[in-house]
């Protein structure tokens, strides 16, 4: 069974889609790609459709990510039923998510990306929407942080293949 994993902020234009494209990069440079899904999805509504944010486009192109999702609403029940892991960004996000939970085992899936981050300490992946350049960069290596260390736990937790 494949481990599918969704990104959760508010807008499904910056962060999210940035840390789909990161995931699915490191997968796939792990050779990893039948065994993880990855999506991303928004909170709100408010930018469904919509390409991701050309700030956090050209600074991920910058590292070589390419960018290719377009914004839609969480979904309560078919996301919830989906995936495996619901990784929010900020405490807002987790705050939501939480609240759209149908049962415990929703509330399981839920965790804050910066939980997975080995290399930064820091509350949350803050919203970049209304700020400079530095703000999409600092987005960049949080993402990456803990986009490692979501795989490295995922990796750990898929039973190993035999071969015999
Ligand atoms: P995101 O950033 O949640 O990382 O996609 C935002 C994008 C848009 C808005 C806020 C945050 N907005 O207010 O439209």
């Amino acid at each position: 069974m494949k481990k599918r994993v969704l990104f959760v902020c508010l807008g499904n234009i910056c962060r999210s889609p940035a840390a789909e494209a990161i995931f699915k990069r490191m997968v796939k440079e792990e050779g990893l790609s039948d065994g993880f899904m990855a999506d991303s999805a928004g909170l709100s509504g408010w930018h469904t459709g919509e390409a991701p944010d050309h700030r956090m486009v050209r600074q991920a192109g910058r590292r070589g990510y390419n960018l290719d999702h377009r914004a839609r609403q969480f979904d309560r029940a078919k996301d919830f039923d989906t995936f495996d892991l619901i990784v929010g960004m900020d405490d807002d996000n987790i705050r939501r998510l939480r609240d759209q939970a149908r049962n415990e085992s929703d509330i399981q899936k839920i965790r804050k990306m910066v939980s997975f981050c080995r290399s930064h300490d820091i509350r949350e992946v803050p919203d970049p929407y209304l700020g400079g350049a530095d703000g999409f960069e600092l987005v960049l290596e949080l993402l990456e942080d803990g986009c490692r260390g979501i795989l490295s736990e995922l990796k750990s937790a898929q039973p190993t293949i035999s071969m015999e």
